[in-house]
């Protein structure tokens, strides 16, 4: 983790500055609204992480959560880099808050919340597993249609910088996936008892559900407009990961 050190103003984003105005309606929309919802994920997890590592006692996953949380910090401020250079302030305020306005987006962020209430307000061993899992869904099934969108624009030739952005958060975020996902599979060494047949069951729901929000909003954001992408390639994509 610590190797993947970088900042945001490390990448020029002249060429995007130039491509923003000219990208389609669709593009557009699409680059808002993803972005608005990326900026609200990373925000929450740095929000969140130190409330899971008060609950973690072993020292080295406990600096493992301290880093991400740092790279998480990173990862807004390059959106925040991204938006200031590429759009007026306010188109900025726009953006980040279509929450208001977007009612899609804003189901979206208030179910995410909801998961990390939920451990807020009862501190127990089922509910910080449950945590856990919500972390590891997010990490790895909720930022990817935004991604998959970066990606298929520069491939495009367009808007370059943002997806390079885009490419050294996704390096981070591949990293804190696997710090999620072994520590589950530790906990289930260490406390067989949490897994029980029946919360099993329910992490799977949480898995299927994740997947199915991921995959209605990809088809809500891009759609069959978006040159290079359609509704078919954003189902078996989130199904694949
Ligand atoms: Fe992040
Ligand atoms: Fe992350």
């Amino acid at each position: 983790a610590m190797n993947n050190f970088w900042i945001p103003e490390e990448i020029n984003l002249s060429q995007d500055v130039k491509d923003y105005p000219r990208l389609l309606s669709a593009e557009r929309s699409a680059y808002d609204k993803i972005l608005s919802f990326l900026v609200f994920l990373d925000s929450i997890q740095t929000a969140n992480l130190p409330n899971i590592g008060a609950y973690i006692t072993a020292n080295e996953v406990n600096l493992c959560l301290s880093i991400q949380a740092f790279q998480e910090c990173v990862h807004s401020q390059s959106y925040s880099y991204m938006l200031d250079t590429i759009c007026s302030p306010v188109e900025r305020n726009d953006i980040l808050y279509q929450w208001k306005t977007d009612e899609h987006l804003l189901r979206r962020n208030t179910f995410i919340g909801d998961c990390y209430n939920e451990f807020q307000e009862r501190k127990d061993a089922p509910t910080l597993l449950r945590v856990m899992m919500a972390n590891y869904i997010l990490e790895g099934i909720y930022f990817y249609s935004g991604f998959m969108f970066f990606y298929n624009l520069s491939r495009n030739g367009k808007m370059s910088g943002s997806a390079q952005e885009i490419r050294y958060i996704n390096r981070d975020e591949n990293t804190h996936l696997w710090l999620f996902r072994n520590i589950i599979t530790e906990l289930q060494k260490e406390q067989p008892g949490l897994f029980t047949a029946e919360s099993v069951q329910a992490l799977r729901e949480m898995m299927r559900e994740g997947v199915e929000q991921e995959i209605a909003w990809g088809h809500y954001v891009i759609g069959d407009d978006i040159p290079g992408l359609n509704r078919q390639m954003i189902s078996d994509y989130i199904r694949y990961l």
